[in-house]
């Protein structure tokens, strides 16, 4: 539990880090009219659904994770609010890539700099950061 939660507050960052150059690139292929795909859209892909399997994992262990005291911040947070926008954001991102996929030119850079950048908000929002007082620290 220990190591895995280590790894799941760590991958923040990778996600974080990925995602920004994904978005980066996306704009830039997008102004350029490039028809090829780029390795970030899919490595930002994979690093979040490694934090989802994780997520997943702590999700069943977790003492945060509590539904019968819905009324604390912290439980509601980790029972709830974290969970639901971390999905909502990888199936953002999941949809985007898909249909990236499906088009050419300057169409697929744009669809997958929307749909990333939405998840990135929801991430941002939805990452327990150290001021947000929900017993997280930054690492
Ligand atoms: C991009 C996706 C995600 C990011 C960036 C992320 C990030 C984080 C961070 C930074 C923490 C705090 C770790 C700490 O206390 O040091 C955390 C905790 C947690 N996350 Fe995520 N998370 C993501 C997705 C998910 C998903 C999809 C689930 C569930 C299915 C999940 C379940 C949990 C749980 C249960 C905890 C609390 C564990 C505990 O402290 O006991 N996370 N997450």
């Amino acid at each position: 539990m220990n190591i895995l939660l280590r790894a799941h507050s760590g991958l923040r960052y990778v996600v974080l880090a990925l995602l920004i150059a994904a978005i980066f690139a996306a704009y830039s292929n997008w102004q350029k009219g490039k028809d090829g795909d780029s390795k970030l859209y899919l490595f930002a892909m994979i690093a979040t659904h490694t934090q989802l399997l994780i997520g997943l994992i702590l999700y069943f262990m977790s003492p945060k994770v509590n539904f019968s005291e819905l009324k604390v911040p912290v439980f509601r947070f980790y029972s709830i609010e974290h969970v639901l926008m971390m999905v909502i954001a990888i199936v953002l991102i999941t949809i985007g890539r898909s249909r990236s996929k499906k088009l050419y030119g300057a169409d697929k850079h744009r669809t997958v700099l929307y749909f990333y950048a939405m998840a990135l908000i929801i991430i941002l929002v939805a990452i327990p950061w150290p001021f947000r007082n929900l017993g997280a620290a930054w690492f």
